[in-house]
Parts: C-alpha cells; sequence; structure tokens
C-alpha cells in the first residue's frame, strides 16, 4: 500500500502517514513473515511501556521500516485529579525510544486520584470543564515537548450541566491549546447515534485544520444503542462519514481500530482498502444512513 500516498498536507507540522492499522499481538506473526502492507501502525502505548519482552522486539522490528502512532488510554486528561508525572514520564521514555510521529489520546477521564475505571468516560462540556482541560493540556504538551492530539470519545450519557457542543467543545480546545484532533468517525458515528444528533453536521464544525488523523472501526448494536466495541466491520454509515472527513480535511492519516474478534490480518487488509473505496464514494449510495440497518450482521449483538 505504500507508495500511493496522496500530496502531503501537513498538520501542526505532522506528516500525512496514508493508511494504517492498529498493531495487534494475533498479528505479530504474520507482520514478520510478510511484512507490514500499511502504510503505518498504531500503537496502544500502555501495552508497550514497561514491557520490554516478545512485543518490544515486534515493534521495534517495525519501527525500523514504517512510521509507529503512540495512542493511549491513561492520560484521563479530563479528570480532577492531577495529571500522572509517573505516567508522563514513562510516555515520554517510550516516545524517545519509539521516535512515533505524534502522541495520541482521548478528550476523556478514566477515574479518580483512588479508582481506576478502566473506562474511558465522558466530561461536562462546558466553560469550567474547557478551562480545566485546556490547562492539562497545555501541561502534557509542555513535558512531552509536542503537541498532543486528542480523540473525540465514543458516548453513552451526557451532563445536564454541559452548555455546548462536543464539536465546539474540541474546536475550541484545539484552537486556544494548539492541540490536535484525532477524528473518530465511527465514535461520532456512535455517540450521535445515542444522543440523536446529525454525525454529518458535527464534523463539518470542526476545525478542519486541526484534524491530524482518522479512526474508522464497526461497533455493535445493542438494542437502541449503538456501542464502540471494535469488533465489526466497518458499516456504510460510517465510511460515508469518513469520505466526508477525508474531504473536508483535504486528506490525512488514516487508521481501522479492530480490537475484539480480530481476523487475520489479511482480511483486516482487505477491510482498510475500504478506506480507498469509500473516498471514491462506492459507499455513497448506501440505503441506510446514520441508524443501525447497516451495520454488519456480526455486529448485531449485545457486548
Ligand atoms: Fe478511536
Amino acid at each position: 500500500m505504500r507508495g500511493i500516498l496522496r500530496e502531503a498536507r501537513p498538520r501542526l507540522g505532522l506528516p500525512h502517514l496514508g493508511l494504517g492499522v492498529g498493531l495487534r499481538p494475533p498479528h505479530y506473526a504474520h507482520i514478520l513473515e510478510h511484512g507490514p502492507q500499511v502504510d503505518w501502525f498504531e500503537i496502544i502505548s500502555e501495552n508497550f511501556i514497561d514491557n520490554h519482552g516478545y512485543a518490544r522486539h515486534v515493534l521495534e522490528q517495525v519501527a525500523a521500516q514504517l512510521p509507529i502512532v503512540m495512542h493511549g488510554v491513561s492520560l484521563s486528561i479530563g479528570s480532577s485529579a492531577p495529571l500522572s508525572l509517573a505516567y508522563l514520564r514513562k510516555l515520554r521514555q517510550l516516545a524517545a525510544e519509539i521516535r512515533p510521529a505524534w502522541i495520541s489520546d482521548h478528550l476523556c477521564w478514566t477515574g479518580t486520584a483512588l479508582l481506576n475505571s478502566h473506562d474511558l468516560l465522558p466530561l461536562p462540556l462546558d466553560e469550567a470543564s474547557l478551562r480545566h482541560v485546556g490547562a492539562r493540556v497545555r501541561q502534557v504538551q509542555e513535558f512531552l515537548g509536542r503537541p498532543l492530539i486528542l480523540e473525540n470519545p465514543s458516548t453513552y450519557v451526557e451532563f445536564a450541566r454541559s452548555s455546548m457542543p462536543e464539536w465546539e467543545f474540541l474546536g475550541r480546545l484545539a484552537e486556544d491549546t494548539g492541540c490536535g484532533l484525532l477524528l473518530d468517525v465511527n465514535n461520532v458515528h456512535v455517540s450521535a447515534h445515542n444522543h440523536g444528533y446529525d454525525a454529518a453536521a458535527y464534523i463539518r464544525q470542526l476545525p478542519h485544520d486541526h484534524i491530524v488523523q482518522l479512526h474508522v472501526a464497526g461497533p455493535t448494536v445493542s438494542g437502541d444503542v449503538l456501542i464502540d466495541t471494535h469488533d465489526a466491520p466497518v458499516p456504510a454509515a460510517v465510511w460515508r462519514l469518513y469520505a466526508l472527513a477525508q474531504r473536508l480535511t483535504g486528506g490525512v492519516s488514516a487508521l481501522l481500530e479492530w480490537d475484539a474478534d480480530i481476523p487475520p490480518y489479511p482480511q483486516l487488509l482487505l477491510e482498510l482498502d475500504k478506506a480507498r473505496a469509500a473516498e471514491r464514494g462506492e459507499f455513497a449510495d448506501a440505503q441506510a444512513d446514520a441508524g443501525t440497518a447497516d451495520l454488519h450482521p456480526e455486529a448485531a449483538h449485545a457486548p
């Protein structure tokens, strides 16, 4: 897949890496034997912190060939607990060793100083949160010496005290702090369905010059709710949002997430190929829209 990138349009000085997938243990042997066959990999940072075993060996092999992006789940940028300097030191150390193209995490909080929920929890979206998160983003960026890239979360509840839509919160945060955005179009699809708003309008309202990367994934239907499970093919509605985001940004790095019921690597690559089809408009005429009707049947189970 390498060698067919469109014209690079750097965002925040960051490169257009092309199409990538998450580096996951079930694929290590295939990748080492047959080569990556993608443009870049994203790793879950926490899986490689304090890990110097086989996984680190594989990472070093692929990092010698392809760009790597570090994607974290423990920063807890929205928490009222102080940022963990121990975690940030380890993140910075891993970055010094791996030399990632960028470091990302989520607009969320994961717990308190005494409790880790192991979940990516939503924030109240108001002026106080914006000031709080903005100060912490600046602190993280100063510590890491690079822009932080923040991903929009998938959410299932909202706070009554929220006073602005998520796209406005993210846009103002990016413009106030200079941070980048990782636009997960599946998360937009999931949250828009769960809360009853227009996913395409959300994407149109973001500051597109701050979008550094896209995520696509397949969610799960559970009754009236969509759940962000990353365990199924990407539905047509998400590919349409992907095509919209690529058009509005002018083209940015994109990554397919698949974290449960992970298929063999060749099947994963076939799913990634649909990104090009989506950009050619091949999902534009699909019947179902932002709802659940076009989800893959395999995804229609409760998690
Ligand atoms: Fe994501």
